[in-house]
């Protein structure tokens, strides 16, 4: 495996060459990363030259569609799966929201649908509503002193009423990497679907969804250095089967039917800037040709490799501070690089110091509200977080570490 170019991964980020972000360390990638190079010239290029209604027989038009096609295309090539198994949406929230009201004409009475509270409530709140639909929901808790989210304690939630399972890949509090791949078999033994929230985890390397087994798998790409749009990958048997929530002509295409609205046009042809950059990243880092999925994989464990080695030091400094209470593990390995901190001080407050020392974090509840009640943490107070991905530099990480140490 070689090392990650992190002079070849930062100039693909025109935020680093940006005058005003100079002297500015992003520590809130959780929220939203950078945006990378090339999607941004597709956008510019999108306004400039294909600002038309899509799919019409003129030139720019035709651009236009095919362009947001090859984004749908690439991107579920690089996921592993079929190109119509890929739709976009405004959103993950908005997705979550618009697969929960499918799921409610779907399911009936006495049916379970199992949530957790380790969870963003994106793939929470919607899901508990489908109570008011007489559908029982069943919460599968964490480890109130950890987070941990124990597979074993999901075996004695399932049963054969259940036919829906709710959990993150990764939760944007806790950080903790959650064995997908292993509770998808869990859930498919029982006979139930699994719809995870990969939104914390996409971002440190694309994952193989179909080698993951998961029936759906959300994420946002302006939180993986694309634009504002919510990813959705969902089995297309499952797609077909789920009641059609878009326009009624539209229902024989797999990748409409969970899209009501016409989709931001701009926004998913750009999207294919982000294949751009992971098969620029394999062809900088890696010798010889690869399918899509070789490419994703090996791009993967490229930054996967880069962020371990940076988040190390960064994990060992918090867990020897006593005024600081570590959530999530503290083995770089089993994690993202989204640190959760509890400080006596509320986690707005120690972001607003931390940052006239050049450290851009975020503090309060990022939406993890039911995690941070289950963890004990007045959501009010919040916590501080620190998440950064693979193009953060080894001297932003130290440049952390020494503003931390002046602040907690
Ligand atoms: C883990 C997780 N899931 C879901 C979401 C919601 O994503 P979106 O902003 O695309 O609705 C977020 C956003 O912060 C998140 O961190």
């Amino acid at each position: 495996m070689p090392d990650l170019d992190i002079d070849f991964v930062r100039a693909q980020f025109p935020a680093f060459e940006e005058p005003s972000l100079q002297g500015q360390a992003f520590f809130e990638n959780a929220g939203g990363s950078y945006t990378c190079r090339p999607v941004i010239d597709r956008l510019t290029r999108f306004y400039h030259q294909r600002k038309v209604q899509p799919y019409a027989p003129y030139e720019a038009s035709r651009l236009g569609g095919e362009e947001m096609d090859r984004a749908r295309t690439r991107l579920a090539a690089l996921l592993g799966v079929a190109p119509a198994e890929l739709s976009f949406g405004p959103s993950t929230t908005q997705n979550t929201y618009v697969l929960a009201q499918a799921f409610r004409q779907h399911l009936a009475p006495g049916d379970a649908v199992i949530v957790t509270n380790q969870d963003h409530e994106a793939n929470s709140g919607p899901w508990r509503r489908l109570t008011q639909a007489g559908i029982e929901i069943r919460e599968w808790a964490m480890d109130p002193a950890t987070g941990h989210l124990d597979p074993g304690a999901l075996a004695g939630l399932l049963d054969s009423k259940v036919r829906l399972v709710c959990f993150a890949h990764c939760s944007n509090l806790v950080g903790e990497i959650n064995p997908v791949a292993e509770i998808c078999a869990m859930v498919r033994d029982a006979g139930a679907l699994s719809c995870v929230d990969g939104v914390s985890y996409a971002p440190h390397g694309l994952p193989d969804v179909r080698a993951l087994g998961a029936d759906i798998y959300l994420f946002s790409a302006y939180k993986t250095y694309g634009p504002h749009q919510g990813i959705m990958v969902m089995r297309e048997d499952l797609a077909m089967a789920l009641p059609n929530q878009a326009h009624y002509f539209n229902a024989d295409t797999a990748y409409k039917r969970f899209t009501p609205a016409g989709p931001d046009h701009a926004q998913v042809a750009a999207s294919a800037g982000m294949a751009d950059y992971t098969d620029a990243l394999y062809a900088h880092h890696f010798e010889g040709p690869a399918g899509p999925s070789g490419r994703a994989n090996a791009v993967h464990d490229l930054m996967r490799a880069h962020e371990v080695k940076l988040l190390q030091p960064l994990l060992d400094y918090i867990g020897q501070k006593n005024s600081a209470r570590l959530i999530g593990p503290a083995d770089a390995a089993q994690r993202a690089p989204t640190v959760a901190v509890e400080l006596a001080q509320a986690g707005e407050a120690a972001a607003a110091a931390l940052a006239p020392h050049g450290v851009m974090a975020g503090g309060g509840d990022f939406y993890a509200v039911r995690a941070l009640q289950a963890l004990g943490i007045d959501p009010g107070k919040g916590v501080l977080r620190l998440s950064f991905v693979h193009y953060t530099h080894e001297d932003e990480i130290a440049r952390l570490i020494d503003a931390l140490d002046r602040v907690i």
